[in-house]
């Protein structure tokens, strides 16, 4: 596990996209694992200034991103899927055929669930996967109690998560009780995973994902088993640790 610790966002921002921007130089087929939420946006904007200034090219490039609310479509603002092509997806040459998000507006959610599955195997599984931390140490929808063995799923939210996500919404009870997530074995299986966490309110989550046991409870402690894996974390959401998990390893 390597930790990258860095002055604030925007030099998280930075450093995740250089490291984005070269995987997909580098193999330009990549395929890359998504996250929304407010820690990559960052990222993202990099990566179109990137694009802009330096052409990296997306276009044999293939995503899939975590997670979707259930029930809202891609038309719909605070659906991930909106987000998406906001932030990254319309400023840069991707094709949009190749970017995949679950369907939180099928007949059957578990349905998706499986052919999201089938989808990633399709195409080689993930490369490089992308990944916010919650502050109840979730990744993806990945609430605490989930068993590190799932794969895509349907979830119900945790209130503290849709809480934590009603900043984009009117009010609470706009917010989806329900969303697809890749499972946590589907997250595991990416072969090189990029955890971005950034500031105070992620301290002491952050703590718990380096320093506590590895367990079900803090879903990301799980992410200590995988053995290609860089933290990028900024100076407000490490201040909890002890100095010795302060060092690279
Ligand atoms: C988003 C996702 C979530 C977020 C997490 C952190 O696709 O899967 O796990 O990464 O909730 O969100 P922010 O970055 O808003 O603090």
């Amino acid at each position: 596990m390597k930790i990258n610790i860095v002055k604030n966002i925007d030099e998280l921002s930075l450093l995740a996209a250089r490291k984005i921007i070269e995987r997909v130089r580098k193999q330009p087929t990549t395929v890359l694992g998504l996250a929304t939420g407010s820690t990559p946006l960052g990222t993202y904007y990099k990566l179109v200034q990137d694009y802009r200034d330096n052409k990296t090219s997306y276009k044999h490039v293939t995503t899939f991103n975590l997670d979707e609310y259930v029930g809202l479509t891609s038309a719909d603002q605070n659906s991930y899927n909106y987000y998406m092509r906001e932030h990254l997806f319309k400023s840069i040459n991707i094709n949009p055929n190749q970017t995949f998000l679950p369907n939180g507006v099928g007949i059957d959610p578990a349905i998706e669930c499986d052919k999201y599955e089938a989808k990633i195997s399709e195409s080689g599984g993930i490369d490089l996967q992308i990944l916010g931390l919650g502050e109840n140490g979730h990744i993806g929808f990945n609430e605490p109690g989930t068993s590190f063995s799932s794969r895509t799923h349907v979830v119900s939210l945790a209130e503290s998560t849709r809480e934590a996500n009603s900043r984009y919404f009117n009010s609470l009870s706009d917010v989806p009780t329900k969303a697809i997530t890749m499972g946590i074995e589907t997250i595991m299986e990416a072969r090189e995973v990029l955890l971005l966490v950034s500031g105070e309110r992620k301290a002491k989550v952050l703590r718990e994902v380096l320093e506590g046991t590895i367990t079900e409870k803090v879903p990301a402690t799980v992410l200590r088993n995988h053995s290609n894996i860089t933290i990028i974390a900024d100076e407000a959401a490490v201040k909890c640790l002890t100095k010795h998990c302060q060092i690279s390893s």
